[in-house]
């Protein structure tokens, strides 16, 4: 039977594609996505995979709210199967120079995308362990390591995936849970091109390869690290991000 894979922000840019890539590995994807998002928006994302011929169950959920998360964890396991594989990929950006940052978005870029790990994760990660196998691929940036102007709120949510990373990683490596990341550059979605024009022109000319990366080359490195024959790697981080050095 093919594994269940749960893809947090499954709707977006990334979480699409990630889907798609888990899709066409043999796995059961399922996107998670936030419960205050339009009904019709939901319901045009399933529509357009169906007409690609793509059936691929939406759960709503709060990942900020750890009982919310565990309603739709059990929902998820109760309706579709064990959830083997899960893409903490649920990320948010609000971006302001931190002499300018409210408490409200350094709040809600805190919770997002950094208790949304812990949310998440605690609800599936017995299960993956009392079966003896799982892999959990928590979604990070490139500016978790390099840091970026405008995201003191952002870029400390995403390196501290690094260190949950290694800490799970070692409780897990025994157990056949792999726990890992992905550090995308610029990727073409919308929370990048929201950025503003000349600032983004700026940023990609900094980018070796000269382009923003596409969400296929993000969904084709969780497709790797979930691999049945991936197991032994774990406490990594992957950059994929067109040659961005900044180590
Ligand atoms: N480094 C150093 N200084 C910078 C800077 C940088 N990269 N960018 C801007 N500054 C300076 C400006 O020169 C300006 O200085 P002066 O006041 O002396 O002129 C000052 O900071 C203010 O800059 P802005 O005019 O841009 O300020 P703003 O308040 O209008 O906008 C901002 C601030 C919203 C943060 C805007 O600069 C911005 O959008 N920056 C880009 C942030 C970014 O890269 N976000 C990534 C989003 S995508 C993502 O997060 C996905 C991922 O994982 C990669």
């Amino acid at each position: 039977m093919s594994k269940v894979a749960v893809v947090t922000g499954g709707i977006g840019g990334l979480g699409t594609a990630m889907c798609k890539a888990l899709i066409e590995q043999g796995r059961r994807a399922v996107a998670v996505d936030y419960n205050g998002l339009k009904p019709e928006a939901v319901e045009k994302w399933q529509a357009d995979r169906k007409a690609e011929g793509l059936d691929i169950p939406v759960y709503l959920a709060d990942v900020t709210d750890f009982g919310s998360c565990a309603e739709v964890c059990k929902k998820i396991e109760a309706e579709v199967g064990p959830i083997e594989i899960l893409v903490n990929n649920a990320g948010i950006t609000r971006d302001a120079m931190f002499h300018k940052m409210t408490p409200e978005q350094w709040d809600a870029v805190i919770k997002t995308n950094l208790y949304s790990i812990f949310n998440m994760t605690k609800q599936v990660y017995e299960g993956m362990v009392a079966r003896g196998w799982g892999r959990i691929i928590n979604i990070s940036s490139v500016n978790g390591i390099k840091g970026q102007a405008g995201q003191s709120n952002y870029s400390a949510t995403k390196a501290a995936i690094y260190g949950f990373n290694k800490s799970l990683a070692a409780e897990c490596a025994k157990k056949g849970v792999t726990v890992n990341s992905i550090s995308p550059g610029y990727i073409g979605t919308e929370m990048v091109r929201a950025i503003r024009e000349d600032v983004l022109q700026k940023i990609v000319a900094t980018v070796p390869i000269g382009r923003l990366g596409e969400p296929s080359e993000i969904a084709r490195t969780v497709a790797f690290l979930s691999a049945d024959d991936a197991g032994l790697i774990t406490g990594e981080d992957i950059t994929v991000n067109g040659g961005l050095y900044y180590r």
